[in-house]
């Protein structure tokens, strides 16, 4: 089942954050790393900006989120993590078709230029990698992150990105 999370579910949000991000530990460049990945306060900042997360469920337990944001020309996939032992069952595209239904706009996903796992994830679901340049641009543009973070990373964007009129 999915469904969304509510505030009182943060700390499992959380938890299955931390859990699946271990993933990118002696991956992502070692000054990107650290532990928990991610802090209570960070993910209560992306809350307050505005992603909103859905879960997978299964037995009563979340296995899995993943976080929406949307904005005025675009929507951003953010914060995708499926918990270790649950990976590669299906859970992630669940979530994420969930997620895609009924945006009417463009979809941009950033994830770590080394997670050539999520690249591939993306991709075996139409996304397709934008240039270095159109990256930079989209990541200081809908993003909060470092400019370490920015230079370390990659855009991925739907169908409607790519046959959006210019
Ligand atoms: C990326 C992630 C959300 C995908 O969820 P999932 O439930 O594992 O994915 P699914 O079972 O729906 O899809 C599996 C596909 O994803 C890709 N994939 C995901 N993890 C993979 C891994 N460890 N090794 C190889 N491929 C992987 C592959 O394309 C795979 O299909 P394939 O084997 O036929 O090529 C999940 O693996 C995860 O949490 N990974 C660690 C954290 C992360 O990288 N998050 C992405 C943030 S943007």
């Amino acid at each position: 089942m999915i469904r969304s999370v509510r505030d009182d579910e943060v700390e499992e949000v959380l938890d299955i954050i931390n859990d699946a991000a271990l993933a990118y530990k002696g991956v992502i460049p070692p000054d990107c790393w650290h532990e928990p990945y991610m802090s209570r306060e960070e993910l209560w900042a992306e809350i307050d900006a505005g992603v909103k997360f859905w879960s997978y469920e299964l037995e009563c337990r979340s296995v899995g989120v993943m976080g929406r944001q949307e904005l005025q020309k675009v929507t951003l996939i953010r914060h995708a993590y499926v918990r270790t032992g649950a990976q590669l069952r299906g859970i992630g595209a669940g979530l994420l078709a969930h997620l895609r239904q009924g945006v009417p706009q463009p979809i941009l996903v950033g994830t770590w230029a080394a997670a050539w796992w999520a690249i591939r994830f993306y991709e075996k679901h139409g996304f397709k990698l934008v240039s270095t340049e159109e990256k930079d641009r989209l990541l200081s543009t809908y993003w909060s992150i470092s400019p370490r973070q920015i230079e370390t990373s990659v855009v991925l964007a739907d169908e409607r990105w790519f046959g959006r009129a210019l």
